[in-house]
Protein backbone atom coordinates (compact mmCIF):
# COMPACT_ATOMS: atom_id res chain seq x y z
CA UNK A 1 0.00 0.00 0.00
CA UNK A 2 1.33 3.73 -0.88
CA UNK A 3 2.16 6.33 1.74
CA UNK A 4 -1.17 8.44 1.40
CA UNK A 5 0.01 11.82 0.27
CA UNK A 6 -1.45 15.14 2.37
CA UNK A 7 -3.63 17.53 0.26
CA UNK A 8 -4.59 20.96 1.41
CA UNK A 9 -4.27 24.79 1.38
CA UNK A 10 -1.10 25.61 -0.11
CA UNK A 11 -2.06 29.46 -0.70
CA UNK A 12 -4.82 31.88 0.46
CA UNK A 13 -5.54 35.04 -1.23
CA UNK A 14 -8.48 37.50 -0.69
CA UNK A 15 -9.48 40.38 -2.58
CA UNK A 16 -12.86 42.98 -1.82
CA UNK A 17 -14.03 46.04 -3.05
CA UNK A 18 -12.55 49.30 -2.51
CA UNK A 19 -15.70 50.70 -0.72
CA UNK A 20 -17.03 50.50 2.44
CA UNK A 21 -20.37 51.32 4.66
CA UNK A 22 -19.79 51.75 8.01
CA UNK A 23 -23.01 49.95 9.77
CA UNK A 24 -23.67 53.06 12.24
CA UNK A 25 -24.36 54.96 9.36
CA UNK A 26 -26.83 52.29 7.76
CA UNK A 27 -28.56 52.17 11.76
CA UNK A 28 -28.72 55.60 11.61
CA UNK A 29 -30.22 55.52 7.78
CA UNK A 30 -32.91 52.88 8.67
CA UNK A 31 -33.70 54.67 11.98
CA UNK A 32 -32.83 51.33 14.15
CA UNK A 33 -30.37 51.50 17.27
CA UNK A 34 -27.05 51.16 16.16
CA UNK A 35 -26.40 48.70 19.05
CA UNK A 36 -28.89 46.30 17.26
CA UNK A 37 -26.38 45.58 14.55
CA UNK A 38 -22.85 46.50 16.52
CA UNK A 39 -23.94 44.21 19.46
CA UNK A 40 -26.82 42.46 18.43
CA UNK A 41 -25.04 41.60 14.87
CA UNK A 42 -21.31 42.03 15.88
CA UNK A 43 -20.79 43.71 12.37
CA UNK A 44 -18.86 46.78 12.32
CA UNK A 45 -18.64 47.48 8.23
CA UNK A 46 -19.86 46.09 5.01
CA UNK A 47 -18.05 45.97 1.54
CA UNK A 48 -19.90 47.32 -1.07
CA UNK A 49 -19.11 46.35 -4.36
CA UNK A 50 -19.39 49.01 -7.61
CA UNK A 51 -20.96 47.44 -11.12
CA UNK A 52 -17.48 47.51 -12.15
CA UNK A 53 -16.70 44.71 -9.84
CA UNK A 54 -18.59 41.42 -10.00
CA UNK A 55 -17.87 37.83 -8.87
CA UNK A 56 -15.28 37.09 -11.94
CA UNK A 57 -13.10 40.40 -11.51
CA UNK A 58 -12.89 39.75 -7.55
CA UNK A 59 -12.26 36.21 -7.67
CA UNK A 60 -9.68 36.38 -10.75
CA UNK A 61 -8.03 39.41 -8.63
CA UNK A 62 -8.12 36.93 -5.19
CA UNK A 63 -5.64 34.10 -7.18
CA UNK A 64 -3.69 36.86 -8.70
CA UNK A 65 -2.54 37.87 -5.68
CA UNK A 66 -0.90 34.37 -4.78
CA UNK A 67 -0.36 32.77 -8.09
CA UNK A 68 3.32 32.61 -10.09
CA UNK A 69 3.59 31.15 -13.43
CA UNK A 70 4.84 27.76 -12.30
CA UNK A 71 1.82 27.63 -9.93
CA UNK A 72 -0.51 28.54 -13.15
CA UNK A 73 1.37 25.54 -15.48
CA UNK A 74 0.31 23.02 -12.80
CA UNK A 75 -3.30 24.13 -12.19
CA UNK A 76 -5.56 21.09 -14.23
CA UNK A 77 -8.99 22.57 -12.40
CA UNK A 78 -10.75 25.75 -11.49
CA UNK A 79 -13.47 25.69 -9.65
CA UNK A 80 -15.55 28.37 -8.24
CA UNK A 81 -18.04 28.33 -5.47
CA UNK A 82 -20.80 31.10 -6.03
CA UNK A 83 -24.32 32.10 -5.80
CA UNK A 84 -23.61 35.70 -7.42
CA UNK A 85 -23.20 33.72 -10.91
CA UNK A 86 -23.47 36.45 -13.81
CA UNK A 87 -24.65 33.78 -16.40
CA UNK A 88 -26.81 30.94 -16.31
CA UNK A 89 -24.57 29.14 -18.61
CA UNK A 90 -20.93 29.51 -18.70
CA UNK A 91 -19.09 29.22 -15.41
CA UNK A 92 -17.18 32.07 -14.22
CA UNK A 93 -14.38 29.75 -13.69
CA UNK A 94 -14.00 29.77 -17.45
CA UNK A 95 -13.54 33.98 -17.75
CA UNK A 96 -11.57 33.81 -14.47
CA UNK A 97 -9.14 30.90 -16.09
CA UNK A 98 -8.29 33.26 -19.19
CA UNK A 99 -7.79 36.46 -17.22
CA UNK A 100 -5.06 34.24 -14.89
CA UNK A 101 -3.66 32.40 -18.10
CA UNK A 102 -3.59 29.45 -16.72
CA UNK A 103 -2.63 26.53 -18.94
CA UNK A 104 -5.18 25.48 -21.29
CA UNK A 105 -5.85 21.93 -20.49
CA UNK A 106 -7.55 22.30 -17.37
CA UNK A 107 -11.41 21.85 -16.61
CA UNK A 108 -13.06 24.90 -15.34
CA UNK A 109 -16.60 24.48 -13.61
CA UNK A 110 -19.06 26.23 -10.57
CA UNK A 111 -20.43 24.65 -8.26
CA UNK A 112 -23.76 26.08 -6.43
CA UNK A 113 -25.29 25.31 -3.16
CA UNK A 114 -25.79 28.53 -1.64
CA UNK A 115 -22.82 29.33 0.79
CA UNK A 116 -21.95 26.02 0.93
CA UNK A 117 -20.30 25.97 -2.81
CA UNK A 118 -16.59 26.41 -1.84
CA UNK A 119 -16.47 23.85 0.92
CA UNK A 120 -17.67 21.06 -2.32
CA UNK A 121 -15.19 21.99 -4.36
CA UNK A 122 -12.21 21.84 -1.59
CA UNK A 123 -13.76 18.43 -1.45
CA UNK A 124 -13.44 18.06 -5.30
CA UNK A 125 -10.03 19.19 -5.51
CA UNK A 126 -8.68 16.68 -2.85
CA UNK A 127 -10.18 13.49 -4.31
CA UNK A 128 -9.08 14.87 -7.92
CA UNK A 129 -5.21 15.24 -6.61
CA UNK A 130 -5.22 12.26 -4.94
CA UNK A 131 -5.58 10.27 -8.02
CA UNK A 132 -3.37 13.45 -9.89
CA UNK A 133 -0.52 13.99 -7.45
CA UNK A 134 1.70 16.81 -9.31
CA UNK A 135 -1.74 18.60 -9.83
CA UNK A 136 -2.73 21.94 -8.56
CA UNK A 137 -6.69 22.80 -8.10
CA UNK A 138 -7.45 26.26 -7.58
CA UNK A 139 -10.51 26.49 -5.69
CA UNK A 140 -12.35 30.00 -5.60
CA UNK A 141 -15.15 31.41 -3.38
CA UNK A 142 -16.65 34.27 -4.62
CA UNK A 143 -19.69 36.32 -3.62
CA UNK A 144 -21.73 39.61 -3.75
CA UNK A 145 -24.62 39.65 -0.75
CA UNK A 146 -27.26 41.54 -1.57
CA UNK A 147 -31.13 41.50 0.27
CA UNK A 148 -32.13 45.25 -0.75
CA UNK A 149 -32.52 48.64 0.73
CA UNK A 150 -34.27 48.48 4.23
CA UNK A 151 -34.81 45.03 4.08
CA UNK A 152 -33.90 43.03 8.06
CA UNK A 153 -30.96 41.42 5.58
CA UNK A 154 -29.51 44.59 4.24
CA UNK A 155 -27.49 44.92 7.78
CA UNK A 156 -25.63 41.59 6.69
CA UNK A 157 -24.23 42.08 3.30
CA UNK A 158 -21.28 42.10 2.04
CA UNK A 159 -18.80 41.33 -1.25
CA UNK A 160 -15.70 39.94 -1.76
CA UNK A 161 -13.86 37.03 -2.87
CA UNK A 162 -11.15 34.10 -1.62
CA UNK A 163 -8.89 32.22 -3.24
CA UNK A 164 -6.85 28.84 -2.52
CA UNK A 165 -4.20 26.79 -4.49
CA UNK A 166 -5.14 23.18 -3.24
CA UNK A 167 -2.19 20.29 -3.96
CA UNK A 168 0.30 17.96 -2.11
CA UNK A 169 2.54 19.15 0.85
CA UNK A 170 0.55 22.29 1.11
CA UNK A 171 2.21 25.12 2.71
CA UNK A 172 -0.88 26.32 5.01
CA UNK A 173 -3.28 23.56 6.22
CA UNK A 174 -4.18 19.59 5.27
CA UNK A 175 -7.48 19.01 4.89
CA UNK A 176 -7.92 15.52 6.65
CA UNK A 177 -10.02 12.77 5.76
CA UNK A 178 -12.59 13.19 8.70
CA UNK A 179 -15.96 14.54 7.71
CA UNK A 180 -19.53 14.82 7.80
CA UNK A 181 -22.29 16.18 5.89
CA UNK A 182 -26.06 16.66 6.44
CA UNK A 183 -28.37 17.95 4.30
CA UNK A 184 -32.07 18.98 4.92
CA UNK A 185 -34.62 20.02 2.26
CA UNK A 186 -35.62 23.32 4.15
CA UNK A 187 -36.83 27.19 2.57
CA UNK A 188 -34.70 29.33 5.33
CA UNK A 189 -33.21 31.58 2.46
CA UNK A 190 -33.45 31.22 -1.49
CA UNK A 191 -33.33 33.29 -4.35
CA UNK A 192 -35.60 31.94 -7.82
CA UNK A 193 -34.26 32.71 -10.70
CA UNK A 194 -37.08 36.11 -11.37
CA UNK A 195 -35.89 37.53 -7.98
CA UNK A 196 -32.98 39.87 -7.75
CA UNK A 197 -32.61 39.66 -4.19
CA UNK A 198 -33.11 36.19 -1.82
CA UNK A 199 -36.23 35.20 -0.16
CA UNK A 200 -35.25 35.07 3.83
CA UNK A 201 -36.97 33.80 7.03
CA UNK A 202 -33.73 35.14 9.13
CA UNK A 203 -34.89 33.94 12.09
CA UNK A 204 -35.72 30.30 10.98
CA UNK A 205 -32.25 30.34 9.17
CA UNK A 206 -30.10 30.99 12.19
CA UNK A 207 -31.95 27.85 14.29
CA UNK A 208 -31.37 25.41 11.56
CA UNK A 209 -27.98 26.88 10.96
CA UNK A 210 -27.49 26.70 14.50
CA UNK A 211 -29.24 22.68 15.02
CA UNK A 212 -27.57 21.28 11.61
CA UNK A 213 -24.10 22.43 13.87
CA UNK A 214 -25.01 20.49 16.68
CA UNK A 215 -26.46 17.56 15.03
CA UNK A 216 -24.08 17.25 12.26
CA UNK A 217 -20.64 18.01 15.43
CA UNK A 218 -22.41 15.30 17.21
CA UNK A 219 -22.23 12.82 14.53
CA UNK A 220 -18.79 13.30 13.59
CA UNK A 221 -17.87 13.13 17.50
CA UNK A 222 -19.44 9.70 17.21
CA UNK A 223 -18.13 8.43 13.69
CA UNK A 224 -14.36 9.26 14.23
CA UNK A 225 -14.25 8.88 18.58
CA UNK A 226 -13.27 12.63 18.72
CA UNK A 227 -14.36 15.35 20.97
CA UNK A 228 -13.57 18.95 21.80
CA UNK A 229 -10.16 18.39 23.07
CA UNK A 230 -9.07 16.75 19.50
CA UNK A 231 -9.88 20.90 18.83
CA UNK A 232 -7.12 23.54 19.13
CA UNK A 233 -9.84 26.31 17.05
CA UNK A 234 -12.37 26.13 15.17
CA UNK A 235 -14.06 28.54 12.23
CA UNK A 236 -17.78 28.89 11.14
CA UNK A 237 -19.20 30.18 8.42
CA UNK A 238 -20.33 33.77 9.39
CA UNK A 239 -23.52 35.17 7.75
CA UNK A 240 -22.95 37.79 10.82
CA UNK A 241 -20.31 37.61 13.90
CA UNK A 242 -22.71 37.01 16.45
CA UNK A 243 -24.25 34.09 14.69
CA UNK A 244 -20.54 32.24 15.16
CA UNK A 245 -20.00 33.60 19.20
CA UNK A 246 -23.73 31.48 19.10
CA UNK A 247 -22.49 28.34 17.20
CA UNK A 248 -18.58 28.41 19.83
CA UNK A 249 -21.00 28.96 22.62
CA UNK A 250 -23.48 25.46 21.38
CA UNK A 251 -20.29 23.93 21.34
CA UNK A 252 -19.24 24.39 24.52
CA UNK A 253 -22.16 24.25 26.33
CA UNK A 254 -21.36 20.98 28.06
CA UNK A 255 -19.06 20.47 31.40
CA UNK A 256 -16.45 22.58 29.33
CA UNK A 257 -13.91 23.72 31.65
CA UNK A 258 -13.71 27.73 32.02
CA UNK A 259 -9.64 27.54 30.96
CA UNK A 260 -10.95 25.92 27.82
CA UNK A 261 -13.62 27.88 27.40
CA UNK A 262 -11.49 30.93 27.69
CA UNK A 263 -9.18 29.41 24.90
CA UNK A 264 -12.06 28.68 22.26
CA UNK A 265 -13.42 31.88 22.76
CA UNK A 266 -9.84 33.94 22.57
CA UNK A 267 -9.59 32.45 18.93
CA UNK A 268 -13.09 33.10 17.87
CA UNK A 269 -12.52 36.25 18.70
CA UNK A 270 -9.39 36.45 16.22
CA UNK A 271 -11.44 34.18 13.76
CA UNK A 272 -14.21 37.19 13.48
CA UNK A 273 -11.65 40.32 12.71
CA UNK A 274 -12.09 40.10 9.08
CA UNK A 275 -15.30 39.26 8.99
CA UNK A 276 -16.67 41.88 11.32
CA UNK A 277 -15.51 44.24 8.71
CA UNK A 278 -16.23 43.13 5.23
CA UNK A 279 -20.04 40.92 6.05
CA UNK A 280 -21.20 38.21 4.20
CA UNK A 281 -19.45 36.85 1.49
CA UNK A 282 -21.65 33.56 1.37
CA UNK A 283 -18.92 31.07 0.08
CA UNK A 284 -16.23 32.53 0.81
CA UNK A 285 -17.35 33.87 4.49
CA UNK A 286 -15.82 30.27 6.18
CA UNK A 287 -12.45 31.31 4.62
CA UNK A 288 -12.48 34.42 5.49
CA UNK A 289 -12.30 33.68 9.18
CA UNK A 290 -9.80 31.07 9.21
CA UNK A 291 -7.75 33.53 7.13
CA UNK A 292 -8.46 36.15 9.89
CA UNK A 293 -7.56 33.10 12.35
CA UNK A 294 -4.31 32.37 11.14
CA UNK A 295 -3.22 35.97 10.44
CA UNK A 296 -3.86 37.00 13.72
CA UNK A 297 -3.48 34.68 16.08
CA UNK A 298 -0.25 34.33 17.88
CA UNK A 299 -0.83 31.00 20.27
CA UNK A 300 -1.26 28.68 17.10
CA UNK A 301 1.25 26.75 16.21
CA UNK A 302 2.08 23.37 13.20
CA UNK A 303 0.20 20.70 13.97
CA UNK A 304 -2.59 22.10 15.80
CA UNK A 305 -6.62 20.87 14.64
CA UNK A 306 -8.97 23.76 13.26
CA UNK A 307 -12.72 22.12 13.13
CA UNK A 308 -14.25 23.90 10.31
CA UNK A 309 -18.35 24.11 10.18
CA UNK A 310 -19.43 25.22 6.16
CA UNK A 311 -23.32 26.27 6.10
CA UNK A 312 -25.20 26.78 2.89
CA UNK A 313 -28.89 27.67 2.72
CA UNK A 314 -31.52 25.09 1.51
CA UNK A 315 -29.55 23.84 3.42
CA UNK A 316 -26.43 21.62 3.27
CA UNK A 317 -23.55 21.65 5.97
CA UNK A 318 -20.23 19.97 6.86
CA UNK A 319 -17.93 19.80 9.14
CA UNK A 320 -14.60 18.62 8.85
CA UNK A 321 -10.82 19.77 10.11
CA UNK A 322 -7.33 20.82 8.98
CA UNK A 323 -4.29 20.26 10.59
CA UNK A 324 -1.89 23.22 10.05
CA UNK A 325 1.46 22.80 8.03
CA UNK A 326 5.16 22.96 9.64
CA UNK A 327 5.84 26.68 8.59
CA UNK A 328 2.13 27.92 7.77
CA UNK A 329 3.19 31.38 9.79
CA UNK A 330 5.41 32.22 6.79
CA UNK A 331 3.50 31.49 4.44
CA UNK A 332 0.20 34.40 5.36
CA UNK A 333 0.39 37.98 5.45
CA UNK A 334 0.31 39.98 8.77
CA UNK A 335 -0.28 43.18 7.62
CA UNK A 336 -3.53 42.93 5.62
CA UNK A 337 -5.55 44.86 8.01
CA UNK A 338 -3.87 47.48 6.30
CA UNK A 339 -5.94 46.85 2.79
CA UNK A 340 -9.23 47.48 5.47
CA UNK A 341 -8.08 50.73 6.63
CA UNK A 342 -7.19 52.02 2.70
CA UNK A 343 -10.61 51.40 1.55
CA UNK A 344 -12.88 54.30 0.56
CA UNK A 345 -15.82 55.30 3.60
CA UNK A 346 -19.26 55.80 1.64
CA UNK A 347 -22.26 57.33 2.87
CA UNK A 348 -25.54 55.88 2.72
CA UNK A 349 -26.18 58.24 -0.50
CA UNK A 350 -23.47 57.34 -2.06
CA UNK A 351 -23.73 53.78 -0.82
CA UNK A 352 -27.73 53.34 -2.21
CA UNK A 353 -26.04 54.75 -5.35
CA UNK A 354 -22.87 52.76 -5.98
CA UNK A 355 -24.90 49.36 -4.69
CA UNK A 356 -27.93 49.91 -6.51
CA UNK A 357 -26.44 50.28 -10.11
CA UNK A 358 -27.25 47.87 -12.83
CA UNK A 359 -25.52 47.14 -16.04
CA UNK A 360 -28.00 49.14 -18.86
CA UNK A 361 -27.49 48.48 -22.00
CA UNK A 362 -27.83 49.96 -25.40
CA UNK A 363 -30.08 48.73 -28.17
CA UNK A 364 -26.85 46.69 -29.47
CA UNK A 365 -26.08 45.29 -26.21
CA UNK A 366 -23.42 47.69 -25.18
CA UNK A 367 -22.41 49.13 -21.50
CA UNK A 368 -19.18 51.10 -21.47
CA UNK A 369 -17.74 51.96 -17.66
CA UNK A 370 -14.06 52.44 -18.86
CA UNK A 371 -14.17 56.29 -18.26
CA UNK A 372 -15.78 55.92 -14.13
CA UNK A 373 -13.81 56.52 -11.83
CA UNK A 374 -14.78 53.38 -9.88
CA UNK A 375 -12.07 51.23 -12.24
CA UNK A 376 -9.52 53.90 -11.72
CA UNK A 377 -9.94 53.88 -8.28
CA UNK A 378 -9.75 49.62 -7.80
CA UNK A 379 -7.30 48.53 -6.01
CA UNK A 380 -7.80 44.81 -7.76
CA UNK A 381 -6.10 43.54 -10.77
CA UNK A 382 -9.02 43.21 -12.51
CA UNK A 383 -12.14 44.86 -13.29
CA UNK A 384 -15.50 44.78 -15.06
CA UNK A 385 -14.53 47.62 -18.24
CA UNK A 386 -17.20 47.06 -20.43
CA UNK A 387 -20.17 44.86 -21.92
CA UNK A 388 -19.76 44.65 -25.59
CA UNK A 389 -22.59 42.34 -27.74
CA UNK A 390 -23.99 41.25 -24.20
CA UNK A 391 -20.39 39.98 -23.48
CA UNK A 392 -18.69 40.94 -20.07
CA UNK A 393 -15.15 42.55 -21.09
CA UNK A 394 -12.68 42.30 -18.18
CA UNK A 395 -9.68 44.11 -17.73
CA UNK A 396 -6.19 43.92 -16.30
CA UNK A 397 -5.64 47.49 -14.58
CA UNK A 398 -2.37 46.49 -11.99
P1 LIG B 1 -33.78 41.13 12.84
O1 LIG B 1 -34.86 40.14 12.99
O2 LIG B 1 -34.16 42.48 12.34
O3 LIG B 1 -32.98 41.32 14.18
O4 LIG B 1 -32.64 40.61 11.87
P2 LIG B 1 -33.29 40.73 15.64
O5 LIG B 1 -34.50 41.39 16.19
O6 LIG B 1 -33.21 39.23 15.65
O7 LIG B 1 -32.00 41.34 16.38
C1 LIG B 1 -30.73 40.88 16.07
C2 LIG B 1 -29.93 40.77 17.39
O8 LIG B 1 -29.73 42.09 17.89
C3 LIG B 1 -30.68 40.01 18.50
O9 LIG B 1 -29.68 39.31 19.21
C4 LIG B 1 -31.26 41.13 19.35
O10 LIG B 1 -31.50 40.76 20.69
C5 LIG B 1 -30.14 42.15 19.25
P3 LIG B 1 -29.98 37.82 19.76
O11 LIG B 1 -31.12 37.94 20.69
O12 LIG B 1 -30.30 36.99 18.53
O13 LIG B 1 -28.68 37.41 20.35
N1 LIG B 1 -30.55 43.55 19.52
C6 LIG B 1 -29.82 44.41 20.25
N2 LIG B 1 -28.65 44.24 20.92
C7 LIG B 1 -28.16 45.33 21.58
N3 LIG B 1 -28.78 46.54 21.59
C8 LIG B 1 -29.92 46.74 20.93
C9 LIG B 1 -30.50 45.65 20.21
N4 LIG B 1 -31.61 45.48 19.45
C10 LIG B 1 -31.63 44.20 19.02
N5 LIG B 1 -30.51 47.94 20.95
C11 LIG B 1 -31.64 38.56 11.04
C12 LIG B 1 -31.71 39.56 12.18
C13 LIG B 1 -30.45 37.63 11.27
C14 LIG B 1 -32.92 37.74 11.01
C15 LIG B 1 -31.46 39.33 9.72
O14 LIG B 1 -30.29 40.09 9.73
C16 LIG B 1 -31.46 38.45 8.49
O15 LIG B 1 -32.51 38.01 8.02
N6 LIG B 1 -30.26 38.17 7.91
C17 LIG B 1 -30.12 37.33 6.74
C18 LIG B 1 -30.25 35.86 7.05
C19 LIG B 1 -29.07 35.30 7.79
O16 LIG B 1 -28.01 35.90 7.86
N7 LIG B 1 -29.21 34.09 8.34
C20 LIG B 1 -28.13 33.41 9.01
C21 LIG B 1 -28.29 31.89 9.00
S1 LIG B 1 -28.53 31.26 7.35
C22 LIG B 1 -26.95 31.32 6.63
O17 LIG B 1 -26.00 31.45 7.32
C23 LIG B 1 -26.88 31.20 5.16
C24 LIG B 1 -26.65 32.51 4.42
O18 LIG B 1 -25.31 32.91 4.57
C25 LIG B 1 -27.03 32.35 2.96
C26 LIG B 1 -26.49 31.18 2.17
O19 LIG B 1 -26.28 30.08 2.62
O20 LIG B 1 -26.37 31.40 0.97
C27 LIG B 1 -27.50 33.64 4.96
Amino acid sequence: IGKKIKIGIDKIGFAMPKYFLDIRDLALGRNENENKFVKGLMQSEMSIAPVTEDIVSLGASAAEQILDEEDKKNIEMVIVGTESGIDQSKASAVFIHHLLGIQPFARCIEIKEACYGATAALSFAKNYIEKNENASVLVIASDIAKYGIDTPGESTQGAGSIAMLIKKDPKIAVINDENVCQTRDIMDFWRPNYSNFPIVDGHFSTKQYLDCLVTTFDEYKKRYNQDLCDFDGFCFHLPFPKLGLKAINSLLEKNVEKETKNKFLEKFHTSIIYGKRVGNIYTGSLYLSLLSLLENCDSLKAGDNIGMYSYGSGAVCEFFNLTLAEDFKNHLRHDRLNDFDNRKQLSINEYENLFFEKIILDNEGNCDFSNRKLIQESDNAFVLEKVENHKRIYKKIK
